[in-house]
């Protein structure tokens, strides 16, 4: 059976010739499928908004959305790090932070992961003071997204690449664990990884970052949408869910 990592064995996986995995699930039979697989650490994203719950973006998902996702994979009594999204709005004071961050651990996180560069500085700096492990995230952040077009590869101009280089060392300074970095162009993605001393989970920022993290819908190919770009489908669950029900369907005619 495999043991679950800490968030300080997953900070030293960086120093190791190891990639980081990390997968997203949303519900009872995700996260036992995750948590059985082979992946580091279970992603409670608040892309349950879009994968699930027929939301158009992740802004919509509210914090009692996310609880009851935790709930539901943590009744797996799971064996893999486990890390929830607070969702949008639900941290914009350090006091908000803290009360909603302990929200999701106590219905079984291990830890949260916030959007935002230095504009979280001081929030996640506060949550880590009392005892919240908190993963970081940069570049795209999808809660700020209002129209599709905003998803776009960041990092290739000048001050982008100041500010989001400045955003990742002032979100390590704060005590992150770990660093998701979306949607960053590959080299500035690279840069930041060699530059920090915490690892940097990847999605679509190229190859050099010390992990990566997908979608389980996005890897199951379990979703009537176009995937993005960045995702890698390695089956094809909606054809076959399809398929099945059909098959039910011709049985009983
Ligand atoms: O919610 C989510 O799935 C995420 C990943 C894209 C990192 O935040």
């Amino acid at each position: 059976m495999k043991k679950k990592l800490s968030t300080e064995e997953i900070k030293k996986i960086k120093f190791s010739k190891n990639k980081l995995s990390m997968v997203t699930a949303y519900d009872f039979i995700s996260g036992y499928i995750v948590n059985n697989s082979k992946a580091d650490m279970i992603l409670v994203g608040d892309s349950y908004g879009t994968t699930s719950l027929g939301y158009e973006l992740t802004n919509q998902v509210e914090l009692t959305d996310m609880i009851r996702a935790t709930k539901s994979i943590f009744n797996n009594q799971i064996n893999t790090l486990l890390i929830s999204d607070l969702p949008y709005k639900t941290y914009e004071t350090k006091a908000q932070a803290l009360e909603n961050a302990k929200k999701l651990i106590d219905c079984g996180a291990d830890a949260v992961k916030i959007e935002g560069g230095t504009e979280k500085e001081k929030i996640i700096r506060f949550l880590v003071e009392n005892n919240i492990k908190v993963m970081g995230h940069i570049g795209i952040k999808p809660q700020n997204i209002t129209k599709f077009e905003q998803f776009k590869i960041l990092g290739k101009k000048n001050n982008e690449k100041m500010s989001l280089m400045k955003d990742a060392l002032a979100i390590e300074k704060a005590g992150v664990f770990a660093l998701v970095l979306e949607l960053i162009q590959s080299e500035l993605s690279h840069e930041i990884t060699k530059k920090l001393n915490i690892p940097t989970i990847g999605i679509g920022s190229g190859e050099f970052t010390d992990g990566q993290v997908q979608v389980f819908n996005d890897l199951i190919g379990y979703s009537p949408f176009k995937l993005p770009k960045h995702a890698k489908k390695y089956s094809d669950v909606f054809k076959i869910a399809t398929e099945s029900i059909n098959n039910f369907i011709k049985e009983v005619k």
